[in-house]
Parts: structure tokens; sequence; C-alpha cells
């Protein structure tokens, strides 16, 4: 009993030290989006660009702000995964597109669009179909250019459902809830706590690990996804950034590396940039040939030694998946 009560105390205690809305003890009850639109609204990065230019302009051009169009190649993936997988896995509950639910989608949607759990069953079946139709009519596109308005229509509402700010600063901000909180609807998560000149983001409140590598890990991968009923793989950087790169002496955190050290803030690049290129590799090449008797026989082929010596400078196994 006496120990039961010191720990209410301190809780309590905490709760009054935390004063920005940071205990809350249960996640927050949300109305389901019933489309797309609305998801898509309820996240919408747009009004954040506002104030937080360099922020904005910089994730814009990540793969976040694209985490299920890809580069394109996310979206017709999800649907292979649908047709080759749901659909042939006898107990799934997939015959048809109609019959897909978002516990489906979730093995894609855990880390390419986490906010899929506040959708109803529809808006699965709508990303479903929109993707269907935006592949079929870029194809048409090749032939007929007036598909192509339909074809950019449509990529733009896929592009909509995006790992946006609010995603990384609100959603997937705090990782250990029972120790720090779940996120509240009206707070803003980073480093400080105190007001924030939104109207419906008016608080800002701490995320404890959000400059730490557990924050990226959450969707950069440690192997299979075992929570799911099917279990699915895709990255699993993190895996080897934890259990290869740490215990191997390497000490910077993924934001260091890709946020700070490549000066690209929230543009999070990996091979298809320059300077990222540039921090991956040391590579050192060492050749020689050998003749055996030069002057003796015309035509000999020589012997060609080639030392190559790649060290890998990133903090994980390249590349990932
Ligand atoms: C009207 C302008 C305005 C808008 C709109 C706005 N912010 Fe802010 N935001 C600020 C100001 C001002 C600060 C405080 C900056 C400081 O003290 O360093 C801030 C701080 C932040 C911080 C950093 C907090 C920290 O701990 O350093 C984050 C993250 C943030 N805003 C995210 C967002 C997001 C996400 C949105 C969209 C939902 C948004 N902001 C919309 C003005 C704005
Ligand atoms: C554990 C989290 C996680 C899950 C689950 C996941 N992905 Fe990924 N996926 C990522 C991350 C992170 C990347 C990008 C970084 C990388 O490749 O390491 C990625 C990259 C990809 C890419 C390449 C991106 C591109 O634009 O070229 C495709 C395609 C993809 N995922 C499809 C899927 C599909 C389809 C599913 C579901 C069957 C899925 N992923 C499940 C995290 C995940
Ligand atoms: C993929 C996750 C992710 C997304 C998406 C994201 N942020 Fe951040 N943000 C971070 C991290 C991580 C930090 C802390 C970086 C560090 O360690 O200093 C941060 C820091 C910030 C800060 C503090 C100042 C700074 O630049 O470090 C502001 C302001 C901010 N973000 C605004 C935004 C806005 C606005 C958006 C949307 C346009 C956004 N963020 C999208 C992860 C994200
Ligand atoms: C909510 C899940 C989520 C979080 C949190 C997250 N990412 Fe990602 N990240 C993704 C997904 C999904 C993709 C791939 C999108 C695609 O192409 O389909 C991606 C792509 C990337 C890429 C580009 C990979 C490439 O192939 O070019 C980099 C780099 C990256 N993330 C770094 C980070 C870092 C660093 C952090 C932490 C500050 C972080 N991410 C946090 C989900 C996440
Ligand atoms: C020591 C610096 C460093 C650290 C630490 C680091 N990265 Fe990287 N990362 C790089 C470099 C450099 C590349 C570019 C090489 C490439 O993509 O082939 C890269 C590539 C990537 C890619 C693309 C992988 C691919 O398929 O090529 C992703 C995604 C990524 N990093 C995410 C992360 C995440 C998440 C963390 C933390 C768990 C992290 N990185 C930690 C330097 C780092």
């Amino acid at each position: 009993m006496g120990v039961l009560r010191i720990v209410t105390v301190l809780f309590l205690v905490g709760c009054v030290w935390s004063s920005y809305g940071l205990c809350g003890t249960k996640p927050a009850e949300v109305p389901k989006a019933k489309t797309i639109a609305e998801l898509a609204a309820r996240y919408d990065s747009s009004s954040c660009g506002e104030c937080h230019i360099e922020q904005y302009e910089q994730w814009e051009n990540s793969l976040h702000a694209v985490s299920i169009l890809g580069t394109p190649r996310t979206a017709p993936t999800v649907l292979t995964s649908v047709d080759m997988g749901l659909k042939l896995f006898p107990y799934s509950g997939v015959k048809t597109d109609e019959d897909v639910e978002v516990r489906h989608l979730m093995m894609c949607a855990k880390c390419h669009l986490p906010q899929l759990d506040e959708a109803t069953d529809d808006v699965a079946r709508e990303i479903v179909k929109t993707i269907r139709d935006w592949m079929s009519a870029s194809k048409k596109a090749y032939d007929d250019e007036a598909y192509e308005d339909v074809a950019d229509e449509l990529q733009e509402k896929i592009a909509s459902l995006n790992i946006g700010c609010l995603v990384c600063h609100n959603k997937k901000a705090i990782i250990h809830k029972w120790a720090d909180g779940y996120p509240q609807p009206d707070t803003i998560y980073a480093f400080q706590e105190g007001e924030h000149d939104h109207p419906d983001f008016n608080k800002l409140g701490k995320a404890p690990a959000l400059n730490e590598s557990i924050f990226c890990g959450q969707c950069h991968g440690l192997g299979p996804n075992f929570e799911l009923d099917e279990p699915s793989q895709c990255a699993t950087l993190y895996g080897s950034y934890l259990f290869a790169y740490i215990p191997e002496g390497g000490h910077d955190t993924c934001q260091e590396c890709h946020m700070a050290k490549s000066g690209l803030g929230h543009d999070m690049q990996a091979y298809r940039n320059e300077t990222m290129i540039k921090m991956a590799f040391d590579v050192e090449v060492d050749a020689m040939s050998h003749f055996w008797r030069k002057d003796s026989v015309e035509g000999v082929i020589p012997l060609g030694v080639i030392n190559v010596e790649i060290y890998n400078k990133s903090g994980h196994a390249i590349p990932d998946g």
C-alpha cells in the first residue's frame, strides 16, 4: 500500500511538472476519417509551411513527403502485395479489392502511413482503387495525352497521404508513452514546452527521444514485424544500425548524419543525393600487372591483380531492403 501511494504521488508530481498536456494516459480518441481527403486534411503540412518555410521546403523534397507514392515505386508495390499476397493467402479474408481493410494495409502502412489506423476500411479500399486508377491512367497517357491530367490528379491524391510534420511531431513523436504520456491532439512535440501560434496546435510539448536514433527506428525497421498477424519485412536498417554499427564503436545518430552533417535538415536523403554519396564510402584501389619473363614469348597474358577496399562509412548496411 505504502509503495503504491508513493508511486501515485510521484506520478501526480510528474504531471504537474510537465504541465502542457503531456500526461494523456490513453491515445487521443479521434473520429475515424471516412475518405482519403479527410485523412489527408487531418495530417496536412501546408499550414506549418506558412511559418516554418525552411523545414517545409526541405521536407517537400524528401521521400517522407510521398511515402505511399514513393519514387513512384511504392504505390505499385502496395498493389502487388494485395494481388500476389493478400488475395493468394488462404486465411487473409481478401478475395477481391472490396475485401481489403485497414488491418490488411497496415502491413505496409505501419511505416509508410501510420495514421491509416485513424481511418475506416472504406479509406483502405479507396487507396487501392486510387492506385489502380492512377496506374491505368498513366499507361493510357502513353498513347493518349488526354489521360495525362487524369493521371496527374490521381498521383496528387496518392501523394496527399504522407509522413508529414504531424506524423513526426505528434503521432509518432513520443515513443515511451507510459513514461512520457500519449500525444495530445492540440500539441506539437519537439524540444520546448510552451505556447504555439497555430489555431489547432496551440501548445508545444517535449518529445524526449526526437533527436535519438530510436525515433527513426520506429519505421526504419528491425526485421520481420512480428506484431502483425502476417509479419511483413521491408526496411531493416535500424537493426543493422543497432547490431552492427553501434557494437563496432559507431556513435553518430541518424539525425546527426542525415540532418546535421549532411546539411540537409528535413530533406533526409540517401544514395540519390550527391552529399550523401560522398559521405558513404572510402574506396581504395591498388592495381598491378605481372609478366612472367616479359621478353620471352609474344602474346603471353599478364597476371593482373586488383585490390579494392571499400569501407562503409554510413551507420548501417547499404543498400537496405
Ligand atoms: C503562425 C506561425 C506558425 C505556424 C503556422 C506553425 N508554427 Fe510551429 N512554431 C512557430 C514559432 C514562432 C515557434 C517557436 C520557435 C522557437 O521558439 O524557436 C514554433 C515552434 C515549432 C516547433 C519547434 C519546437 C521546439 O521545441 O523547438 C515545431 C516542431 C513546430 N513549430 C512545428 C509546427 C508544425 C508541425 C506546424 C503545423 C501544424 C506549425 N509548427 C505551424 C510558429 C508557427
Ligand atoms: C518496418 C517499416 C516498413 C514496413 C512494414 C514496410 N516498409 Fe516499405 N519501406 C520502409 C522504409 C523506411 C523505406 C525506405 C528506406 C529503405 O529502403 O531503407 C521503404 C522502402 C520501400 C520501397 C522502395 C521505395 C521507393 O520509393 O523506391 C518500396 C517499394 C516499399 N517500401 C514498399 C513496401 C510495401 C508494399 C510494404 C507492405 C507490404 C512495405 N513497404 C512495408 C519501411 C517499411
Ligand atoms: C520524418 C520525421 C520528421 C518530419 C516528417 C518532420 N520533422 Fe521536424 N524534426 C524532426 C526531427 C528528428 C527533429 C530534430 C532534429 C534534431 O535532432 O535537431 C525535428 C526538428 C524540427 C524543428 C526544430 C528546429 C529544427 O529545424 O531542428 C522544427 C521547427 C520542425 N522540426 C518543424 C517541422 C515541420 C514544419 C515539418 C513539416 C514540414 C516537419 N518538421 C516534419 C523530424 C521530422
Ligand atoms: C513514420 C515512419 C518514419 C519515420 C519516423 C522516419 N522515416 Fe524515414 N522513411 C520512411 C518511409 C516509409 C520511407 C520511404 C518512402 C518511400 O519511398 O516509399 C522513408 C525514407 C527515408 C529516407 C530516404 C531513403 C532513400 O531510399 O532515399 C531517409 C534517408 C530516411 N527516411 C531517413 C529517416 C531519418 C533519419 C529519420 C529520423 C529522423 C526517419 N527517416 C524517420 C518512414 C519513416
Ligand atoms: C555515420 C553516418 C550515418 C548514420 C549514423 C546513419 N546513416 Fe543512414 N546513410 C548514411 C549515408 C552516408 C547514406 C548513403 C549511402 C547509400 O544510401 O547508399 C545512408 C543511407 C541511408 C538510407 C538509404 C539506404 C539504402 O538503401 O541505400 C536510409 C533509409 C538511411 N540511411 C536511414 C538511416 C537511419 C534511419 C539511421 C539511424 C538508425 C541512419 N540512417 C544512420 C549515413 C548514416
